[in-house]
């Protein structure tokens, strides 16, 4: 099943890539029906957190304000145990970055250069892929913050072009929302559960993740919350614990607060009986699960459009006919191949699996 997260990846960058040459009409639709998970909630919930200690790796800017200004899709690719990691920047081709400190510095960089320093935002995403054996295959979409009021030097429309962004994000119907909540503030005045509830009143589609757990007020506890007593959605809540400012300061690493993570939810006499679905690495496994269980329920819908796209780039090819610049036909026909391996690897996976995902 991996296999097939890991193709879905492949026909989304190779979307992407493909870009303005993209003649055929079918390729933007494809790329919005092939499932993505996105990140929302207010500023400083600890967005950025939850997906750093998902990936396991300190590569995101961060900061108190707007930091992400820009949305960053980012794509994690399991590759073999003993293998070098890596990341790769969709505008940086060919340049592989081992240090994730340079990456980090390469995410503001290039969020400058679309918003020229200043703090506007840009809906235009940075696309960023992480190969590494430590993670689980995913596609990741970190939105800027939802906040309240316009700071000095930006214009008071900020706060409402952030809503529109992140909205137009997880109004598809194929957006997994991962709605973030800070356990420290009452879960009424949640942005992420205002705004998921909006596109999504069923919660089919919301996992909610509480964060900050261990800065509630002495005396009381995120039980309720976590067992969706609070507010109930369909998919059981998962709290975390991230690293506090301090820690960061501290530098201390990911293994270390993973390890203490699982320690504070197993040894708190309140969450004791919840520690097996609590904490990072529970989220990052449950989030590739339920992910695949999304991908196997649309692939019906997801293959007749990839038949689609390969008929309209064949159109396209034939019409464009030899002349055509190496550049946009290499790209057409890669995401051919990638489409027809997709074609393949899901009707193997038929022989076991009917649509819907069940298991015959
Ligand atoms: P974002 O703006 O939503 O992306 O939030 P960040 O991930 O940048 O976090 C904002 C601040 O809250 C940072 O200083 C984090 O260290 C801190 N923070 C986030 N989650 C937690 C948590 O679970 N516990 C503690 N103690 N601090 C957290
Ligand atoms: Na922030
Ligand atoms: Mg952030």
């Amino acid at each position: 099943m991996d296999n097939l997260i890991s193709l879905v990846n492949k026909i989304q960058r190779a979307c992407t890539a493909l870009g303005d040459h993209g003649e055929a009409s079918a390729l933007p639709t494809l790329w919005e029906s092939l499932p993505s998970i996105a990140v929302v909630g207010g500023q400083s919930s600890g967005k950025s957190s939850v997906l750093e200690s998902v990936v396991g790796k300190d590569f995101l800017p961060r900061g108190s304000g707007i930091v992400t200004r820009r949305p960053l899709v980012l794509q994690l690719h399991k590759i073999d145990e003993g293998s070098r990691e890596y990341a790769e920047f969709l505008h940086l081709p060919r340049k592989r970055f081992t240090d994730f400190a340079a990456v980090r510095r390469e995410i503001q960089d290039e969020t400058d250069r679309e918003t020229g320093r200043s703090k506007q935002i840009s809906s235009v995403p940075i696309h960023l892929s992480i190969y590494s054996p430590n993670v689980v295959n995913l596609t990741l979409i970190d939105l800027p913050g939802l906040t309240k009021v316009a700071v000095e030097g930006q214009p008071d429309s900020i706060v409402q072009d952030i809503e529109n962004m992140v909205r137009a994000f997880i109004e598809k119907p194929n957006c997994i929302i991962l709605a973030i909540s800070p356990a420290n503030q009452d879960l009424a005045t949640s942005d992420a559960i205002k705004i998921s509830r909006e596109v999504d009143p069923t919660g089919e589609r919301t996992l909610g993740v509480l964060t900050k757990i261990d800065l509630m007020d002495k005396g009381t506890d995120a039980v309720d919350m976590l067992e969706g007593k609070s507010y109930r959605l369909k998919f059981p809540w998962v709290g975390v614990v991230n690293r506090s400012q301090a820690d960061i300061n501290k530098n201390v690493d990911m293994i270390a607060a993973r390890r203490r993570e699982r320690e504070y939810f197993a040894s708190t006499p309140e969450y004791k009986h919840l520690a097996p679905r609590m904490g990072s690495e529970y989220l990052a496994k449950m989030l590739s699960k339920h992910l695949e269980g999304v991908i196997k329920s649309k692939i019906p819908g997801i293959q007749s459009l990839i038949n689609k796209t390969i008929a309209e780039l064949e159109s396209e090819l034939s019409r464009l006919g030899k002349p055509i610049a190496a550049d946009a036909g290499g790209k057409m026909y890669s995401i051919m191949e990638i489409c027809r391996l997709f074609d393949q690897i899901y009707k193997e996976h038929l022989d076991g699996i009917r649509p819907g995902g069940d298991k015959i």
